[in-house]
């Protein structure tokens, strides 16, 4: 890792070493990281600091931060507007005791969503992605009486029993249940007996496989459950014409279809990838952006659905659902995203295709063939001579995965910090001389590999 010079006001007195100093002390009273998944990168970072898309380690090693906590940051680092705005609120009301007290905040948030979104005719709110993804199973099951949900393969909805993980069953014949194998990068031992069996697993952006589906199960099947653009499974995007399709098949069959937004939401648009995309789901999860790094998360949808909550046939739950401090973040991060007619997303879109093109000239120069993929404010990169990838099963299939690997490592030692999953999360705060630097830091990278 270079050891690069802080910025003159910050210059004096670097410890070095810090980093090794904090793993050991770590290792005494900690048994890993707060995430674990198989494929983090090691040694831990230990960060210290932040500002626009840099950020600073314990040891004054500077990095341009393309992970922004894997998307939550979209001001980037220590953002003036957002930052007074959340100080305030701490100061004037931090909490309230959730379901016996609202504040207004929660109201005019609420209604900037059911402004912008397509789908929310009514909103809730959750503290993690992963909570809302369960309080949507509940609220369809609810609502159909079905006993069962439907995923995509590469898509992610979080840490829990029934959604981490499982590959698609490798007969296409089969009851397509998600398959549970220690392979899996997601495998968990402690699984709950049978949580893996809640859902039916099939490839996404393969209608006929959907069709199928939903023409053998539909009876069973509460709620179809997809990232609109797969960037968990490569930055995917959906094919012409797939998300109408499904559209349609999950309303002819009664399946309730769900976007996870929590990746898409508010960071693609104002109105996420259902605006960008021009289909709307009935229900929808937002998370990571939505309160621009505070955490929070919310579920919206259909009226009829939610009554459900109105009438207490539902019960959801959370000491700190719909906190103050989250709502002035979320509210004053739409506040921020609405400003000019979004011309924040146009310029944003620019630099990121900046990068994406400096990226790529950078790989060509060097001997290697890559290529990009997503949506705005977050795409892949892929090593491989391919115009698109539709599935993650087709990016692992055909991308140099351990090519992939090697350069998040030597990127990481130029100063760049690559999202897991090849993935580079672009912020509002983006400058062109991040972009400059960031494709003359990943050339070096990309010589070097
Ligand atoms: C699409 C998607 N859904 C759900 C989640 C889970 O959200 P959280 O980590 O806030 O629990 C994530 C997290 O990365 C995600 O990317």
């Amino acid at each position: 890792m270079t050891n690069r010079p802080r910025p003159a006001e910050a210059s004096t007195a670097v410890p070095s070493n810090r980093t090794a100093e904090l793993i050991a002390r770590a290792a005494r009273v900690m048994t890993s990281r707060q995430s674990n998944v198989r494929a983090l990168p090691e040694p831990s970072i230990f960060m210290e600091r932040g500002q626009g898309q840099r950020t600073w380690d314990v040891d004054g090693n500077e990095f341009l931060d393309f992970a922004i906590a894997m998307g939550p940051g979209i001001w980037g680092h220590g953002h003036r507007e957002y930052l007074d705005a959340v100080y305030q609120q701490f100061e004037r009301l931090m909490f309230v005791q959730s379901g016996a007290c609202q504040s207004e905040l929660e109201v005019e948030l609420a209604e900037k969503i059911a402004e912008h979104v397509p789908s929310a005719e009514r909103v809730r709110f959750h503290l993690s992605g992963s909570e809302a993804v369960q309080m949507v199973f509940r609220l369809a099951r609810a609502y159909t009486g079905r006993p069962l949900f439907l995923r995509f393969g590469g898509h992610y909805h979080g840490w829990l029993d029934n959604v981490l993980g499982g590959s698609l069953n490798p007969d296409p014949n089969a009851i397509p249940f998600a398959v549970d194998t220690d392979k899996d990068i997601f495998f968990t031992a402690g699984r709950a007996t049978g949580a893996i069996a809640e859902s039916l697993m099939i490839p996404w952006n393969d209608i006929g496989a959907l069709e199928r589906t939903l023409q053998i199960h539909g009876p069973k099947i509460s709620v179809a459950i997809m990232e609109p653009i797969n960037s968990n499974g490569g930055g995917c995007r959906p094919k012409p014409g797939y998300l109408e399709a499904a559209r349609d098949l999950c309303r002819k069959h009664g399946v309730l279809l769900c976007f996870d937004e929590i990746i898409t939401g508010f960071r693609t648009t104002l109105g996420g990838a259902q605006q960008l995309l021009g289909v709307t789901p009935d229900l929808t999860i937002f998370g990571k952006a939505i309160a621009g790094g505070v955490p929070l998360a919310a579920i919206a949808g259909r009226s009829d659905v939610f009554d459900l909550f109105r009438t207490n046939r539902v019960v959801g739950a959370g000491t700190f659902n719909a906190f103050p401090v989250a709502m002035a973040a979320g509210l004053v991060t739409m506040r921020m995203l609405e400003r000019d007619q979004g011309a924040i997303y146009a310029r944003r879109n620019a630099l990121q295709t900046r990068l994406e093109d400096g990226l790529k000239k950078a790989a060509i120069n060097a001997g290697h063939a890559m290529m990009t993929q997503g949506m705005p404010g977050n795409f892949c990169s892929h090593f491989a001579d391919k115009e698109a990838f539709w599935t993650s099963g087709e990016v692992a299939a055909a991308a140099d995965l351990p090519k992939a690997i090697r350069f998040r490592a030597l990127l990481r030692e130029e100063g760049i910090l690559q999202g897991l999953g090849n993935r580079w999360f672009v912020s509002f705060a983006l400058t062109e001389q991040d972009v400059d630097d960031a494709i003359a830091r990943a050339s070096k990278a990309l010589q070097r590999l």
